[in-house]
């Protein structure tokens, strides 16, 4: 009951009453979050973080947090904490995996579907009053059915992706660091391509990969101009991974048909030009937000950092 524990942005209740029995919860901010200047005023005395993975857990939080023992991060990506750093000062690092898949690729198939029948624009057409009646040209999409998905990183995610494509109708490629067992690929009917086939011959590509430093800008302005001039791009894993301003420019210049986005390079800026243009549908990083996630997701990393707090072996330890 002694640990002292930093939380830097307001979690669900069931979470905070869950660490207010177990820990002594020093702070956590009613509104907002914190700042980092904010996080390494308040870190010198704590033994846990939980922390958001918009928060920049860098070597200057780390050096300051002598007694920290887990940092416990909100969400399944750990690319805003320096792993390095905190194997170093033996700082256990935890995150959130399994509760958000399904969720996750719920949103990636909204977001396709989005894309492929032009439903956000439709949406402002018909509040509008721009409806006049039944047109046969109206708001044309693309098919679904019969195309052929790509799917960038077949994880999790990717693989709960390649499962619902499945009823979708699509053919399924992939390409990921590590090839699956040929086991696997039957089970999820997914064909592994070379990132440059995929991108060649994919009508969807969806990003699933996580962000490290070989997967940042692995869709470069060189990679997008290897796709098919109809097909589209959905990215739900991490901004970094696309060159943002390049898929910009390839979607003004018509070099794709569309992109689906819910993450950015540098969040929460958006490159000016996306917010423009007609051919991209764009969401505020929403993937795990529904409120039976966010809560396991909460609850998760509650637990975690009680876990390792305890010298216990969290149940989501990633280092
Ligand atoms: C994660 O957990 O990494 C997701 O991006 C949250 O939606």
């Amino acid at each position: 009951m002694s640990w002292k524990v930093l939380i830097t942005h307001r979690l669900l209740p069931e979470a905070t009453a869950y660490l207010k029995k177990r820990v002594n919860v020093e702070f956590c901010p009613e509104k907002g979050v914190l700042s980092k200047r904010d996080i390494i005023s308040r870190i010198g005395d704590k033994d846990g973080l939980l922390c958001l993975l918009t928060d920049e857990i860098g070597r200057d939080i780390i050096e300051a947090a002598p007694r920290l023992r887990i940092i416990a991060n909100c969400a399944v990506g750990t690319d805003n904490i320096d792993l390095a750093s905190s194997r170093q000062k033996g700082i256990l690092v935890t995150n959130t995996p399994g509760v958000l898949t399904e969720t996750t690729a719920e949103l990636t198939w909204a977001l396709i579907l989005a894309v492929a029948r032009k439903i956000p624009q439709a949406d402002i057409f018909t509040r509008q009053k721009s409806f006049k009646g039944w047109k046969l040209d109206l708001f044309l999409g693309k098919d679904i059915q019969g195309k052929r998905l790509g799917i960038i990183g077949l994880g999790r995610i990717g693989k709960a992706v390649a499962h619902r494509a499945a009823a979708f109708g699509l053919e399924i490629f992939y390409y990921d660091r590590r090839r699956l067992s040929l086991e696997e690929e039957k089970k999820y009917r997914a064909a592994f391509l070379p990132l440059d086939d995929l991108l060649r011959t994919a009508d969807i590509i969806s990003i699933h990969a996580s962000l490290t430093e070989e997967s940042h800008h692995l869709i470069s302005a060189k990679k997008l101009r290897l796709m098919k001039k109809d097909a589209f791009l959905i990215n739900v894993a991490r901004g970094p991974i696309v060159d943002e301003k390049a898929l910009a420019d390839a979607l003004e210049e018509g070099r794709l048909w569309g992109a689906g986005l819910d993450v950015y390079e540098r969040e929460p800026v958006i490159e000016k030009k996306l917010l423009r243009l007609k051919n991209v549908v764009l969401l505020p990083h929403l993937g795990s937000a529904t409120f039976e996630t966010r809560l396991k997701m909460a609850m998760a990393a509650a637990k975690n950092l009680v876990q390792g707090l305890r010298g216990e072996r969290p149940d989501n330890l990633v280092n």
